[in-house]
């Protein structure tokens, strides 16, 4: 999920190296075992002008991304992975505080605002709750002093509303400090986990499969999951984004040059300025649909405006991202998989298409694109702050076993 509303502040990052080697993995995946948020959906809207559109769209556990984290008292926590935010938060009723328990030194209160939270990859969600420090641990790593949200309200906006939160059993954000809401900003479990040196480097890796298993690695690169080149590219997103520059590509041609993306696995679809979707769908020849999203209470001068698109279901187009390289060195286009392109059934032979347009999502004052959890999808993209206060470079390799990421 994109935050909205984000601040921004520097990362914490120490520069001396970890004394010995340590990394994990955990197996994560896409579906929770039970369904049960799906039981309790009912179709709410905002409806403030009657221009609206009809989001009533299921947000559905397939979505996102889970791994087991132990927070407090509790273990076995499945938590949504995200990239585009940083704060952990545990949904309504899920929080038991252990012994180390302390109280937050800042704001005992947060709101966050999320956009992309329905299987389009548009809505909004508002939660709101306490503050605390306590522990936090996952893949034998321990983290005492980590600050954490309890939610004690939320609200959908735009989008058929969950029993709770967040699905699963709450979110932990990988992105920077300066994306945290805490007042002041706190630092996140991953970066707690580099600048506590509990682990070797301070890098994580998303192995995410087109079938819905994968691994979340941290402290290395697992280089024995990937298959061809890895191709490293500078975050531009500063303190508050994960994003590079790269050109969109139909048919391994360039079709869109130097767009800039963000790379946010907590939003399912892939969004890109309304000009650029518009131009896109125009190459595929896409039957496009626009609709306006409800000015939202967070924010009543933010209307979003969503394009979407139409294909026929048995023929996904070649969609992909090529980095900005070297001149001489070899291109390499990594491609939305064929597999995750249709969203929506609207019949056997009309499918909406993964890819749609928005004019929400910026980097500084840049329309940018946004590649989601279906993107992420089949490839192993790597977040690296090192110790030593270089700038974050995101690598993108294809995975050797696209569809589990084993
Ligand atoms: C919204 O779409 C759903 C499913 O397509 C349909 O059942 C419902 O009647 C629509 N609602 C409105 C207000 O158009
Ligand atoms: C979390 O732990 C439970 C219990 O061990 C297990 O059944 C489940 O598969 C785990 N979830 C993930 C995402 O690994
Ligand atoms: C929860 O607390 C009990 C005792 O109060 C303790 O035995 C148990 O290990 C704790 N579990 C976790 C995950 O902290
Ligand atoms: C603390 O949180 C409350 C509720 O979200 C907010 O109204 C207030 O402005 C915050 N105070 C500071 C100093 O950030
Ligand atoms: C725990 O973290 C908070 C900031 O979130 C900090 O103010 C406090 O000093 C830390 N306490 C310990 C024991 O490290
Ligand atoms: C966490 O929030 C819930 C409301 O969702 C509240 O009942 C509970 O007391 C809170 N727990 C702590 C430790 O603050
Ligand atoms: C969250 O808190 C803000 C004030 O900080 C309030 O305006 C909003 O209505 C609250 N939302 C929910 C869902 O509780
Ligand atoms: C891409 O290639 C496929 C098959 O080779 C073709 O059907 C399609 O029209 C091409 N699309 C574009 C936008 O060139
Ligand atoms: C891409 O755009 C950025 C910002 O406008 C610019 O700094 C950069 O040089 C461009 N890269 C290429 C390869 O054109
Ligand atoms: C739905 O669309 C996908 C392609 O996006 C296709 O593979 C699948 O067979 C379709 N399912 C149905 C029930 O038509
Ligand atoms: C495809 O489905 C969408 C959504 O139901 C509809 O608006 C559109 O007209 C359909 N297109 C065709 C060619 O049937
Ligand atoms: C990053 O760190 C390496 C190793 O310390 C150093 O050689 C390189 O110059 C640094 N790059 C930047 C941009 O600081």
């Amino acid at each position: 999920m994109q935050l909205l509303l984000s601040v921004c502040a520097l990362v914490g990052i120490t520069s001396a190296a970890p004394a010995t080697e340590a990394a994990f993995s955990l197996s994560a995946r896409r579906a929770l075992p039970n369904h049960q948020t799906l039981a309790h959906l009912s179709a709410r809207k905002i409806r403030r002008d009657g221009k609206t559109g009809n989001f009533s769209t299921a947000i559905d556990n397939q979505l996102y991304w889970y791994a087991n984290f132990t927070v407090g008292n509790s273990s076995n926590l499945e938590l949504l992975i995200d990239t585009g935010s940083s704060d952990l938060l545990l949904n309504n009723g899920v929080y038991v505080p252990s012994k180390y328990e302390t109280a937050f030194n800042g704001n005992t209160t947060f709101s966050i605002s999320y956009e992309g939270v329905d299987r389009q990859g548009f809505g909004f969600e508002t939660i709101n709750g306490t503050v605390q420090n306590d522990l936090v641990s996952a893949g034998g790593l321990t983290v005492t002093n980590q600050t954490i949200g309890n939610s004690t309200s939320f609200e959908y906006f735009d989008v058929p509303p969950l029993s709770s939160a967040n699905p699963g059993d709450g979110i932990v954000g990988f992105c920077f400090q300066g994306d945290s809401v805490f007042e002041p900003p706190a630092l996140p479990w991953f970066f707690n986990l580099c600048s506590q040196k509990l682990i070797s480097a301070c890098r994580f890796g998303l192995a995410f499969g087109t079938r819905g298993v994968g691994q979340l690695v941290v402290g290395k690169y697992a280089k024995k999951l990937i298959d061809g080149p890895v191709v490293s590219i500078p975050n531009i997103g500063g303190n508050s984004s994960y994003a590079v520059y790269g050109d969109v590509t139909l048919n391994d041609t360039i079709v869109l040059e130097n767009q800039t993306i963000i790379m946010d696995v907590g939003t399912d679809n892939i969004q890109a300025p309304i000009e650029q979707a518009t131009e896109v769908f125009k190459l595929l020849n896409y039957q496009t649909q626009t609709l306006t999203e409800a000015p939202t209470p967070f924010d009543p001068g933010l209307t979003i405006t969503v394009l979407n698109g139409f294909f026929n279901c048995n023929n996904p187009p070649s969609l992909g991202s090529k980095s900005q390289l070297k001149k001489g060195e070899k291109a390499t286009v990594f491609e939305v998989s064929k597999d995750v392109w249709g969203v929506f059934n609207n019949t056997a032979t009309n499918c909406t298409s993964i890819l749609g347009g928005t004019n929400g999502i910026t980097v500084g004052n840049v329309s940018a694109w946004l590649l989601g959890q279906s993107f992420f999808a089949g490839h192993y993209i790597d977040f690296y702050t090192p110790h030593n206060g270089n700038e974050t470079m995101i690598s993108f390799a294809k995975l050797k076993h696209p569809g589990d990421g084993s």
